[in-house]
């Protein structure tokens, strides 16, 4: 079953045509990473699969409902997408305990107790426990990650949607967030993830997909893809992002 489908998505802005007839599931279970070049479309995919972009043309489905049809409730469908962006986002005068509290009390009606119960479990996943009544600016870059991702999965998402979630990290904190996804994977969740780290692809994903100029230039495994890919243009990106600087 898919948790995501994608048919023939086309987004243009004005003229410029970044999306030029995507078509991809994910799976319910998996992970699906994508890769390719700056300004290949893949933020905007990710954008337009939780309708932070209207599509030009084509259909996404999530969990069967198309969320592109006119008539769904948008809220409603976006509220099964946990997103997680470079830039973590968080509410600066909030501690992170209400950080991770304010959409389930706000969008999802939990009573505070609850709310707190789960914002408490999804801390403790990430490896928060102990900062939960810390402001995001007392926390590195990765913990404040960490804690919107825990904000995500509060909400009890079907899909989460990373977009280069580690890029905007020193070096030395990637590694934690990869350590929470690879978990969060292990432990069944569906996610689409835009990333540069091709570790976390060739270990986790059970999909990789390249995308070039607006278009999925190869899609299949990451033994396919990433270690033996059938095309030229991914083969030149692999190339200058696992040996930078040749
Ligand atoms: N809101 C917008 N208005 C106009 N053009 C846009 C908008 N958003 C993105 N674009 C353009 O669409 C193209 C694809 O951008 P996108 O951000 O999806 O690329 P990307 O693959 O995520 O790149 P990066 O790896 O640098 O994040 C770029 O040419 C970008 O300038
Ligand atoms: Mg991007």
């Amino acid at each position: 079953m898919s948790t995501v489908e994608i048919r023939n998505l086309h987004k243009s802005f004005g003229k410029l045509e970044v999306l030029k007839g995507i078509d991809f599931s994910v799976e319910t279970g998996q992970v699906v990473c994508v890769i390719g070049p700056s300004g290949s479309g893949k933020s905007t995919l990710l954008r337009c699969v939780n309708l932070l972009e209207q599509p030009t043309s084509g259909q996404v489905f999530v969990d069967g409902i198309e969320l592109t049809h006119p008539d769904v409730d948008i809220d409603a469908a976006r509220r099964r997408l946990g997103m997680v962006f470079q830039q973590f986002n968080l509410f600066a005068h909030l501690t992170v305990l209400r950080n991770v509290t304010i959409a389930q009390e706000r969008v999802l009606k939990r009573p505070r107790a609850e709310a707190v119960r789960i914002a408490r479990e999804n801390l403790e996943k990430v490896g928060l426990s102990e900062k939960a009544e810390s402001y995001p600016a007392q926390l590195s870059g990765g913990q404040q990650q960490r804690v919107a991702i825990a904000r995500a999965l509060a909400m009890n998402p079907s899909l989460m949607l990373f977009d280069e979630p580690t890029s905007a990290l020193d070096p030395e904190l990637v590694g934690d967030v990869l350590q929470v996804m690879r978990r969060l994977a292990e432990d069944g969740m569906t996610m689409l993830v835009v990333t540069h780290e091709m570790g976390f692809a060739r270990e986790v994903a059970d999909r990789v997909v390249f995308m070039d100029q607006g278009v999925i230039v190869e899609d299949g495994p990451p033994a396919q893809v990433i270690a033996a890919p059938q095309h030229n243009r991914t083969r030149e990106f692999l190339h200058r992002v696992l040996h930078p600087g040749d």
